[in-house]
């Protein structure tokens, strides 16, 4: 979030001073993380740094302990996925993303299926919006009908995001979407994240693979031990150094050069020393 954005209209979310606890693990230590319209926003750091627990809050799968969210400018309880989706909050998770063993309609239409008059489901409409939807990114599988176990990793994330875009998502989080793919599957996500993009659509793209962010994301925001670490613009920074500053878990001497150029950033670096604090506290307890 930028004092410009936020002047503008342009922030979608904003996460202030979220804390999460898993008894006595403290997953996420004050961790603010925002997202601008059509933005996409890379979310990285080492495995256990907060990632996941971090959008699940997003997501209304977990409730944070503290700190407050806010969507499209006002505050908003995010107690359930449902209250997430109302708002316009999908996410794709690498495993739970579709039903494997129903159809690819089926899939798309999930939870929110359409009726007819006779309060049937209405099949032929599933069938023909579920091809359109795909056909849109550019993903054309043979039929409506074939089910999802017959698709490849790539594809299935495809239909996740055609599925969110469909039932206009203004922010996807994609939790690791590009783990466990092949080269040219990876290549066809990172296109439906761009297509994503150019549908005004914002997201968040987890990953342990820099590269991939690399190449899709406007902004980068690292987190370690669940506190923020780096905020930063793609296009000043290099794979190189972010991956020493992860590879590290803090700053040191490969600090980016550039003056942050959010408040937000500014203020994540502040933040970052008090974090790494209060982490060598806890773990004197
Ligand atoms: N449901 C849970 N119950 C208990 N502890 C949890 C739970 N979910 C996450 N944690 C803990 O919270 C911390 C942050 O985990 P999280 O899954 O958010 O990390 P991550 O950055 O997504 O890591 P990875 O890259 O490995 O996916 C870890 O210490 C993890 O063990
Ligand atoms: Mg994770």
């Amino acid at each position: 979030m930028s004092a410009t954005s936020s002047a503008n209209g342009q922030e979608l979310l904003k996460m202030v001073g979220i804390h999460k606890y898993f008894g006595r693990v403290h997953a996420l230590r004050g961790v603010n993380f925002s997202v601008n319209r059509g933005e996409v926003v890379g979310l990285c750091g080492d495995n256990g740094a907060g990632k996941s627990t971090l959008i699940k809050v997003a997501s209304g799968y977990h409730m944070a302990d503290a700190g407050q969210i806010f969507f499209e400018g006002r505050e908003v309880k995010l107690r359930s996925p449902k209250d997430a989706r109302a708002l316009g909050i999908e996410t794709v998770y690498q495993e739970q993303a579709l039903c494997p063993h129903l159809s690819i309609a089926r899939n798309i239409f999930m939870g929110r299926e359409p009726t007819t008059v006779l309060g049937l489901l209405d099949q032929s409409r599933m069938n023909e919006e579920s091809m359109e939807a795909l056909a849109s990114m550019g993903l054309k599988l043979r039929s409506p009908h074939a089910l999802v176990s017959a698709l490849s990793g790539g594809q299935r994330q495809g239909v996740a995001i055609a599925r969110a875009i469909h039932f206009r998502a203004k922010l996807v989080i994609l939790d690791e979407p590009t783990i466990a793919l092949s080269v040219k599957e990876v290549r066809e996500v990172l296109d439906f994240v761009r297509h994503l993009k150019d549908q005004g659509v914002a997201a968040v793209f987890i990953t342990h693979t820099l590269h991939h962010v690399f190449s899709v994301a406007d902004r980068i925001v690292v987190l370690a031990h669940g506190c923020n670490l780096v905020d930063i613009r793609t296009k000043d920074t290099t794979v190189d150094e972010l991956s020493d500053i992860i590879a590290r878990g803090t700053l040191g001497d490969a600090a980016p050069t550039h003056k942050p150029e959010s408040e937000a950033a500014a203020a994540a670096l502040a933040q970052q020393a008090t974090c790494e604090e209060d982490t060598e506290a806890e773990q004197e307890i």
